[in-house]
């Protein structure tokens, strides 16, 4: 089970993300950013990081605090960090904003956004790796879903310390030559060790937990998924290290990429071969909404893989590289975590309010605190806006993807409504959601903790 103790801020970092994927959802549908403005315009970098970090970061960090605690069974480190951190990340957020927009003159105010962005990012996610880092490390031997979290972990690493030198060297911090090559070159390092690293690494550890336990299915962890994992380490250690030897010494990073994603591939084959084995080998027929719409996402992964081999061999990746990062993060990234989200704030709710009276008297089960058959509407029409997007992405038609944005708009805030239904009892039946000793939760702060 999900573990016994609950982390008190995780609704917060849930919230803080999708106030995040909505305002990018927004931003988008209203045409601000690529493809309406070139992929390296302030717009674009404005919408990247809104996304990158408002919502798959707080989203992931705020899992983490929860779930990793779960994946060691040890309690977290610390349970009074996660407060200051989010304010730290999202502060470090809107100043890095600031900055893009200062970059490109739309901000005139003479305030150093960047310098400042860089202090309070590092200061975050420095928090955020010291929190769940010694968390960790008490707990070797790591299990396998762990020690993905761990690689994802380094990565983030390695990702802030990119965007901080970015930052330095933007904001006229620094002239150091070496710097200056890390940013004339290092983006795709940053835009790898990100969304590859930290968000789809990790994000593939934890489904190898999260699946196994919402469908029934033996816990993974023999030759093939070890093998994938050292597959998928070594393409990030090629790709982050490589990448910025070659930089140093001034050799074809493109070359390192390659090397890198041809180690990717085999690490994503034996995931995708292990995800087909839980599926096939999971106990409970009837599976949940989450694990099916996990399915769709894992779907869009393997769909962004195949763009991928095919747009290289056609020798035009370059010029679509945007519409597969589109895809990575709406289709595998946000739809694995909208999906998921549906499960984990209906269980984190009920453990919450019906935990403590367990046993004690009449409770409802944690299906029933959601309406599958009011939610799939809305998952169906967010993952088919996503591939149409990708698509006119591809096609080039930049007014069907803001149409195709704006529908993935609506359907992002039909999936919050639920989730606010869910955190409120609402779909609860009258005689079992109020019993002796229950009250509804706050929206954003779980408020019981118990082992
Ligand atoms: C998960 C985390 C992150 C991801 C996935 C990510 C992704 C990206 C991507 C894809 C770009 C290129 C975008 C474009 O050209 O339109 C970029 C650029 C940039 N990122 Fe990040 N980023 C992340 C975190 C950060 C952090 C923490 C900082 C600051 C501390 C940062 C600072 C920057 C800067 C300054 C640039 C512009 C570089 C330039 O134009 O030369 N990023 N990022």
């Amino acid at each position: 089970m999900l573990g016994a103790r609950l982390s008190r801020w995780t609704m917060s970092y849930f919230a803080a993300a999708l106030i995040a994927l909505v305002a990018a959802e927004l931003l988008m549908a209203l045409g601000y950013g690529y493809p309406g403005a070139p992929v390296e315009s302030a717009e674009t970098l404005v919408l990247v990081h809104l996304v990158a970090l408002g919502w798959l970061s707080l989203l992931m960090c705020g899992a983490l605090f929860q779930f990793v605690p779960v994946l060691v069974a040890r309690p977290l480190y610390s349970d009074s960090l996660p407060l200051p951190t989010l304010a730290c990340l999202v502060a470090g957020l809107a100043t890095l904003l600031l900055g893009f927009l200062q970059m490109d003159g739309i901000v005139s105010i003479p305030f150093a956004f960047f310098p400042m962005a860089a202090a309070l990012l590092a200061i975050g996610f420095g928090l955020v790796l010291w929190n769940l880092g010694r968390t960790l490390w008490v707990a070797r031997p790591l299990p396998l879903p762990a020690r993905f979290v761990a690689v994802g972990l380094c990565s983030i690493a390695a990702t802030v310390t990119f965007g901080i030198i970015f930052t330095l060297v933007l904001g006229g911090v620094t002239d150091n030559p070496h710097l200056v090559d890390v940013v004339a070159s290092g983006v795709p390092l940053h835009a790898i060790a990100g969304l590859g690293g930290w968000l789809t690494f990790t994000a593939m550890g934890v489904t190898y937990r999260l699946l196994a336990m919402f469908m029934l299915a033996p816990e993974l962890g023999g030759p093939r998924s070890r093998t994938g994992f050292y597959c998928g380490t070594a393409a990030l250690a090629v790709a982050i290290v490589g990448g910025v030897t070659a930089i140093c010494l001034a050799a074809s990073v493109t070359l390192v990429l390659f090397a890198a994603g041809l180690l990717g591939l085999c690490a994503l084959l034996l995931y995708g071969a292990d995800i087909l084995h839980l599926y096939r080998a999971r106990k409970r027929r009837m599976i949940e909404l989450n694990s099916r719409m996990a399915a769709f996402a894992i779907a869009s992964l393997a769909a962004s893989v195949i763009l991928i081999v095919v747009l290289a061999g056609l020798g035009i990746l370059a010029q679509h590289v945007a519409a597969v990062v589109f895809l990575v993060a709406f289709g595998w990234l946000s739809g694995l975590a909208l999906a998921k989200l549906y499960k984990i704030a209906a269980f984190l709710t009920w453990l919450e309010c019906y935990g403590p009276v367990l046993g004690k008297m009449a409770t409802p089960r944690v299906q029933d605190l959601t309406v599958e058959r009011r939610a799939i509407g809305w998952f169906l029409l967010y993952f088919v806006a996503v591939w149409a997007a990708t698509a006119a992405l591809l096609l080039e038609m930049p007014v069907v993807f803001q149409i195709c944005a704006g529908l993935m708009l609506i359907a992002s805030l039909g999936i919050i409504v639920q989730l606010v239904r869910i955190r409120q009892l609402l779909d609860v039946s009258a005689t079992l959601r109020l019993p002796p000793g229950v009250r509804v939760p706050l929206l954003l702060r779980c408020s019981v903790q118990h082992d």
